[in-house]
């Protein structure tokens, strides 16, 4: 398993800790930046790491941003990318089981570490197990984007 992760000055402090609980996994990890605390366009980093997923050279990505939701935005410019945000232990394993998400976008002013590195762990560890009606769905996306 390899996950790309990327987040701006928002989501700096908490991708060094989810890093270290994917390494903790022994999960190879493609490191996009932002590499300090100075101030960053979020859509740089979410154009990367989206990217590599698109591109195979990852499995999976995590973005961090204040909310998610900029990143998520901006992910989901990028043909075959299905990005959700989680904000919640719900949403975590239902982007997954439902969305077949590849890539969990995290707000770092939205929840704390505890609750991040707790919807990370639930996300990796659900499967896209839901099905007829969710690949439908998920079809149904593609196919928009490839026609549109
Ligand atoms: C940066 O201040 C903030 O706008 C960004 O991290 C993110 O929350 C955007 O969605």
């Amino acid at each position: 398993m390899r996950i790309a992760i990327g987040a701006d000055h928002a989501g700096y402090v908490y991708k060094g800790r989810i890093i270290e609980l994917l390494e903790g996994r022994n999960i190879e990890v493609i490191d996009f930046g932002t590499m300090n605390l100075d101030s960053v366009d979020y859509p740089n980093y979410a154009f990367r790491v989206a990217e590599a997923v698109r591109d195979h050279q990852a499995d999976l990505g995590i973005l961090i941003c204040g909310t998610g939701v900029g990143m998520s935005i901006a992910a989901n410019k990028v043909r075959g990318i299905r990005a959700g945000v989680c904000q919640s232990v719900f949403a975590a394993r239902a982007i997954k089981e439902h969305n077949n998400a590849n890539i969990i976008c995290l707000g770092a002013r939205t929840n704390t570490i505890d609750e991040i590195v707790e919807f990370v762990t639930i996300y990796l560890e659900a499967k896209f197990t839901h099905g007829e009606r969710h690949i439908k769905r998920i079809e149904m996306i593609h196919r928009y984007e490839e026609e549109n």
